[in-house]
């Protein structure tokens, strides 16, 4: 199988990386070059929004991984914070989409996109980000039934994970134990953890897993 991971050099996506079968072509876009991509993959230096996306063949999946954690009140969120955030959240996803979906019709192919539990559930300072990841949820839900029976298209919810992106709500050891005391399970995830449930949704046995917002999120976005 080939797959592209948006995103594979750090965090969830490079987790997604190393996870997906060994044998199985991963292409990788990112802006910046990594000395951790694995060596079986190819690498494209890119912005997704502002690059030209190169052409690709015979995908399997499309996996998007940029995405942002701007917490702020609403008095400091300034109306370039939520576009930024539509942008990298929302519109990225949709010029990659739009460039490969013909592509992975013909394969059958998945995509996998990423939400956050603070769509799901109210949190404070979570205005800008909640509304592009809704937006994310939207599309997803859309695109499953567009898509449908050919590509399965489906959206990871996560919590807090312990990634660049999540570094200053993670950024000393009272920080992370008291991260980890607000979830049920009284943790806050790995990015294996999500990449784990990102491979299973690109695999045949994934396949009629579709239109789904999959909450990964140590029970705080459903349990008291
Ligand atoms: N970490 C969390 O706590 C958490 C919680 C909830 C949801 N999520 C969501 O999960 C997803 C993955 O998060 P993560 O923590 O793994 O993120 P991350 O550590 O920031 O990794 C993001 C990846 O995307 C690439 N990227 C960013 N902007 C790009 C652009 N314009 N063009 C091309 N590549 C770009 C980055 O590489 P370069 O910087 O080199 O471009 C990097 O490889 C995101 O959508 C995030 O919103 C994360």
């Amino acid at each position: 199988m080939k797959h592209l991971i948006v995103g594979g050099t750090k965090g969830i996506g490079k987790s997604i990386a190393e996870h997906l079968p060994y044998d199985d072509e991963k292409i990788i876009f990112a802006r910046n070059e990594s000395n951790e991509i694995p060596s079986n993959a190819t690498f494209y230096a890119l912005d997704v929004l502002s690059d030209e996306l190169p052409e690709l063949e015979n995908l399997d999946s499309v996996i998007y991984c940029p995405g942002s954690i701007n917490l702020k009140p609403i008095g400091s969120l300034k109306e370039d914070d939520f576009l930024n955030d539509f942008n990298i959240n929302v519109i990225g996803a949709v010029k990659v989409i739009k460039k490969y979906h013909r592509d992975l019709k013909r394969n059958n192919g998945s995509i996998v996109l990423f939400s956050t539990v603070a769509s799901k559930i109210g949190m404070p300072f979570h205005a800008s980000v909640a509304a592009a990841k809704s937006a994310v949820e939207g599309l997803t839900k859309s695109l499953a039934a567009e898509f449908a029976p050919s590509i399965n298209v489906n959206c990871i919810a996560p919590t807090v994970t312990d990634t660049n992106l999540a570094a200053h709500l993670l950024r000393n050891e009272k920080s992370r134990e008291a991260t980890a005391e607000r979830h049920p399970m009284k943790t806050f995830l790995q990015p294996n953890e999500v990449a784990a449930l990102a491979k299973l949704l690109v695999s045949k046995e994934g396949k009629n897993i579709t239109g789904q917002i999959i909450g990964i999120d140590a029970g705080i976005g459903s349990l008291k």
